[in-house]
Formats: structure tokens, sequence, C-alpha cells
């Protein structure tokens, strides 16, 4: 590692079953999407002349080109990015957890210093992949490194968080969660999580999906604020789908325990059913759910927020993945990719 750069990434994610409900106490069940990844990258700045110096000193200079986004973090210190790389310094400042061998920084972890920081991301923004929890899960380990520490995986998550409040109001936590883990989740609000090849769950069987882009934003924090609203005027009926879906999920688990496939495409599909009828499905979604089954997915839903972004169905293998991505396409998919 270079002491004066530093890069460090972080993955996106996909919910497999259990959205929304998880917000109101449900558990659900949540993977890392590994191969779609934001990267954060800090390399020092040391001022050139005596100008510089007085310019710019205490300067941590922000950018961010996939958002059209560049500013120095003291002119916009409530900004996510902002807030994130504030956070992560006060904590590794409180906190030290020195990486071995690396040398310490002078001065210790503080704001004013002079560096950049750049996030890049392959995740598309507001698509229900994780982009906002990956960027600032990326920062935040960068942040870290740049200052010879490390972060745990609670830490990390705790961190990010705080950001995810931010961009979503009420974060049931499980998106910073299996992003700072990097592994499949068992997530219920307030618990300790769960990753799952803990719990008896071999990742490594044939558990192959195929993500599809509606190429529709739609930010999370309105979809579960409309969720809330109808949760309000009529909590017995969406009491009784969170109660539905937290039955499935449970299920999910254990089809995930036997490598039941056939199982857990039919939970994907019941979970989707119960979400178009919470009203957070949209047309293109439900059109691009029908595709994929049509064409034989083991099952379909949408995953993460719902009223646009991405869909998820099971494949039968990869071979049968490449045909849904064909045919993902052909029916106005933007994107497909295969986990
Ligand atoms: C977002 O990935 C999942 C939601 O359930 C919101 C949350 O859990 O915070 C829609």
């Amino acid at each position: 590692m270079s002491f004066d750069r530093v890069q460090r990434s972080a993955c996106g994610k996909v919910i497999l079953c259990g959205e929304h409900s998880v917000v109101y106490g449900r558990p659900a069940i949540a993977l890392p999407v590994s191969h779609l990844r934001t990267q954060a990258s800090i390399w020092a700045n040391y001022p050139q002349t005596a100008d510089d110096v007085e310019a710019d000193a205490a300067c941590i200079d922000i950018i961010a080109p996939d958002i059209n986004t560049r500013f120095k973090l003291h002119t916009r210190p409530q900004h996510p990015l902002s807030r994130i790389v504030q956070l992560t310094t006060e904590f590794v400042a409180q906190h030290p957890h020195p990486i071995a061998g690396i040398p310490q920084r002078a001065p210790q972890p503080t704001l004013n210093c002079c560096y950049s920081l750049k996030v890049r991301s392959e995740i598309p923004v507001g698509s229900h992949l994780g982009s906002g929890a990956a960027a600032s899960m990326a920062c935040a380990r960068a942040v870290a490194e740049y200052w010879g520490h490390e972060l745990t995986p609670a830490d990390a998550s705790d961190l990010v968080y705080e950001i995810e409040k931010i961009h979503h109001g009420t974060p049931s936590g499980i998106d910073n969660t299996v992003i700072a883990y990097e592994q499949p989740v068992w997530f219920v609000k307030g618990e300790p999580p769960h990753v799952l090849s803990e719990l008896d769950i071999d990742f490594e069987h044939d558990l192959t999906l195929v993500i599809a882009d509606t190429g529709l934003s739609a930010p999370t924090k309105m979809v579960v604020a409309a969720v809330w609203a109808n949760w309000q005027k009529d909590t017995a009926t969406y009491e009784r789908y969170f109660d539905q879906i937290a039955v499935l999920v449970k299920h999910a688990r254990e089809a995930l325990q036997h490598n039941d496939n056939h199982i857990l495409g039919k939970l994907m599909t019941e979970n989707q059913s119960i979400l178009r009828r919470m009203g957070v499905s949209c047309l293109e979604l439900d059109h691009l759910c029908i595709t994929a089954q049509r064409a034989g997915a083991w099952g379909a839903k949408l995953s993460g927020g719902g009223r646009g972004g991405n869909m998820i169905a099971l494949a039968r293998d990869h071979h049968h993945a490449r045909y849904l991505r064909r045919q993902l396409l052909l029916s106005g998919a933007k994107r497909v990719w295969i986990t």
C-alpha cells in the first residue's frame, strides 16, 4: 500500500426476500452483489506555495463524477459524502484499530488536512442495488485506511447506517449490513445480523440470479414513506401482509438450507405478489417478472424499494441465466447482470 494513496471498495446488494416488511421488524434475507462495486480513492495533496497553504489548508476535496459532484468538504458539511468522512475520521480518532505494519500518519486522524477523495461506481444510482450504502462504505473504509486503521464490519455498518438515515429516513439497516459483511445475511431490525454461511447454508451451491434494471429511478425514501402512509390508513391489512412475508422469508431460509431452488423460486414469486398488493411494484417490474417466469425462471420479484429499479429472477443454471438475460433485454430491461 502506498502511504499517500489508498483505494477501497464496497459491493452492491439485492434483497432476496422481505423488503419493506423488514422496516416493521420482520426478517429479510439480503445477498451481496460482489461484481458490482463502488471504489473510493484518496490521495494526499501537498500545498505547493505559501498562498496554497493560506487558501487550501485543511482542504478535503470530494469528487463524485457519477453524480456530477465536486466540492470542498467544508463548503457542504451536511452532504452525505462529507458526513461519512467526518464520522469515520472522528471514529478512528476515538477508537484506533491500527492496521499491522502500516506506519501511522501524523497528525492523528483529523479533518484539518489536505486530500482528495474520489468516488466511482458501477452500481446505478436510484436502482435499489445499494449504490448509496456502497458509496458510504467505500469512503468509510478508504478514510480509515488513509489514517492507517481498519474498520470491523460491525463498526463500518454502524457508520454507514448514520448516512442511510440521511438517504432513507427510517432505514431498517439491512443495506449497510449486507454491504459491510459482503455475505448473505438474515436480518431483523435491531438484532445482531446473522451471516447465513454461519447458519449451515452453503452459498457455493447453484444460486444463479439474474438482475434486470427497469431503468426507472425511484427513491427508496419515497416508497418507504408511501408504505408508511398506507400502513397508517389500513394497519390491519398491512400487518397481515408483513406477517405473510415473514412466514415466507423463514421458508426461504429453509429452502436455502436444503438447496431447494424450486421452492425458493415459488417463495420469491409469492413475495412479489404481496409486494404488488402493497403497491410497491409497477407495470415495468411486473412485466419483467412475468417475462422471467415465462422464460422458465424458478421465481422472480422486485428487489429493494420497488416502483422502479431492479427485479431479480432465479435461473436454473448459468446457461439458463444467459437465456433469461436475452429475454429480459428483449422485454425492455435496460441492463441485465448475472450473479
Ligand atoms: C431497501 O433496500 C429495503 C427496504 O426494505 C428499506 C429498508 O429496509 O430500509 C425497502
